[in-house]
């Protein structure tokens, strides 16, 4: 895997699926960095495989140089979000150039990455360097985004594989109509006889979810993530419900 793309609707388990496959990969890496926008990937740092740190106003001053050092001294690096999006743009920017500098193998992954590399307006060069350079030149990534319609073409088009979940909106599933090489109708919940579904146990937690991975080469295959058991735990990203006053 060098470039690959996770999509599917909010609440499919994008995270936990990115989380399992990251965690597979680590050993094939030298360096892992995790660009987590709502702090869901705090399990590895739990499990003792990673560091986590919180990006927040003292460390958005932090150079390129003092990245490259905190990465090599921390080489597998879980960073949440604690800044604003323009700040965590020029961030992924900044950590998307020092991971083709790094003297080893390097695995940038991206959460909510329609934020970092959207469709309507630019963002950084180094952001698209990512998405065009691959494991060639020792760095891979991994675009995860429940929002395909707002993701820039290059990181979906540069895509070597995919693991594509279900989509409610026909925005979304358009947009991957055009570069997967099968009918897109089985990403619709619900659909088609043969759609992918989600499964949820009886207290409405999600147990897992079906997905098609396929690749470039042209491999294609049906997922089923409750079979992906991890012993790295995994926080979703559910905001706490909001109370309502009166
Ligand atoms: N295969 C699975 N086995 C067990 N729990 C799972 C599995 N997949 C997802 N979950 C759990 O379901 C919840 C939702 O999953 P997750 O956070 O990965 O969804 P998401 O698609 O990233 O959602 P969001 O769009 O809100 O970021 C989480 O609590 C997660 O741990
Ligand atoms: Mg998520």
């Amino acid at each position: 895997m060098t470039r690959q793309i996770v999509a599917a609707q909010s609440g499919w388990g994008k995270s936990y699926a990115a989380q399992y496959l990251t965690v597979d990969q680590l050993e094939e890496f030298e360096f892992t960095i995790i660009a987590d926008y709502k702090d869901e990937y705090r399990g590895l740092a739990k499990a003792g495989l990673a560091k986590w740190m919180g990006l927040g106003s003292e460390e958005r001053s932090i150079s390129a140089d003092g990245w490259q050092r905190l990465i090599k001294d921390n080489p597998r690096l879980v960073v949440a979000r604690a800044v604003g999006l323009a700040d965590w743009r020029r961030w992924v920017a900044t950590i998307s150039r020092v991971a083709q500098g790094l003297p080893g193998d390097a695995l940038v992954v991206i959460d909510e990455a329609h934020f970092v590399a959207p469709q309507e307006t630019g963002y950084p060069e180094a952001v698209t360097e990512l998405a065009t350079t691959g494991r060639g030149n020792g760095v891979a990534s991994m675009w995860i985004t429940q929002r395909l319609q707002k993701l820039d073409e290059t990181p979906l088009s540069q895509a070597d594989s995919r693991l594509l979940g279900g989509f409610e909106s026909d925005r979304d599933r358009s947009k991957i109509a055009g570069y997967i090489p099968y009918d897109v109708g089985i990403h619709e919940p619900g659909g088609q006889s043969d759609s992918l579904q989600r499964f949820k146990d009886p207290e409405g937690g999600l147990k897992g979810s079906e997905w098609i991975y396929s690749t470039t080469d042209g491999e294609k295959r049906r997922v089923d993530t409750r079979e992906w058991e991890m012993d790295v735990p995994h926080f979703g990203g559910e905001a706490p419900s909001l109370s309502v006053p009166g």
